[in-house]
């Protein structure tokens, strides 16, 4: 059985890898050895934005691995998965790579896989992000935006997650900005009481520097996490007292 967590989220470019490598850097910090994982990435051939490397490049960078290791199947052209695998002559075979996710969190205490797009995006023939993530059995934290829009594409993906029996951990805002507005405030309650779920936060990240990203990564609530995920740190059992300076 994995431990840790699917990172989704409502739309592709929400900050799914932003979030994911904050979540690796600030547990890394806190003394869990955390695997990451891309099992499909497409868009290689595409320039990235200043400050901010390729998926696998960040979350390897996040916890000190290779980015080889973090990306199974890469395709280049800025397509679904199921299209490149096609135009690739490179088809996804779900069972391959199940099995290699799990050689990836082989000797971890934690993975955090980021998935693709959202939840219904094709990998091949009947086997989508939602089918993988129940797979695998993983938590999901659902990355959103904060703005207009995001209470719609938000309730949707926590439709479709519990229609297929996944667990949600939490909806996470990002880039949550220093003094949310009216709407951004509203937002967030919104979705939480309509939602049913937690709704937290990801402060605006400046670049990909490890200890950027384990500094905004204080705002969520990593030691609750642990604990309901079952991860136990080198030495500390879950929900161990710890020096920890995430929120909880
Ligand atoms: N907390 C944050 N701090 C800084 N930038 C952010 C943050 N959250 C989102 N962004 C911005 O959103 C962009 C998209 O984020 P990211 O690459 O993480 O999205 P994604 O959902 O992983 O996209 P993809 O579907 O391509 O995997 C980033 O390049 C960055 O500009
Ligand atoms: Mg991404």
């Amino acid at each position: 059985m994995l431990r840790g967590c699917f990172v989704t989220g409502t739309d592709t470019g929400v900050g799914k890898t932003v979030l994911a490598a904050a979540l690796a850097a600030g547990l890394r910090a806190r003394g869990v050895r955390v695997a990451a994982c891309k099992p499909v990435i497409t868009g290689l051939e595409e320039p990235t934005p200043p400050g901010w490397p390729a998926d696998h490049e960040l979350l390897a960078r996040a916890t000190g691995r290779a980015a080889r290791e973090v990306a199974l199947f890469g395709y280049g052209p800025p397509v679904s998965p199921h299209l490149a695998a096609e135009l690739a002559a490179r088809p996804i075979d779900p069972g391959e790579l199940e099995r290699r996710i799990v050689a990836v969190a082989a000797g971890a205490d934690l993975i955090v896989v980021e998935g693709t797009g959202g939840l219904l995006v094709p990998l091949s023939d009947g086997y989508d992000i939602r089918r993988l993530a129940t797979s695998l059995g993983l938590p999901l934290l659902i990355a959103a935006r904060p703005g207009l829009g995001t209470i719609n594409h938000t309730l949707l993906t926590l439709e479709s997650a519990r229609a297929a029996g996944l667990r949600v951990a939490a909806v996470v805002l990002t880039p949550w900005p220093p003094s949310p507005d009216r709407m951004e405030r509203s937002n967030r309650a919104t979705i939480a009481a309509l939602g049913g779920v937690a709704v937290e936060v990801l402060p605006r990240i400046a670049c990909a520097d490890p200890s950027l990203l384990e500094q905004a990564a204080r705002t969520l609530p990593l030691r609750r996490w642990l604990s309901v995920w079952r991860v136990c740190r080198r030495g500390a059992p879950a929900g161990a007292p710890t020096s920890d300076r995430s929120r909880d």
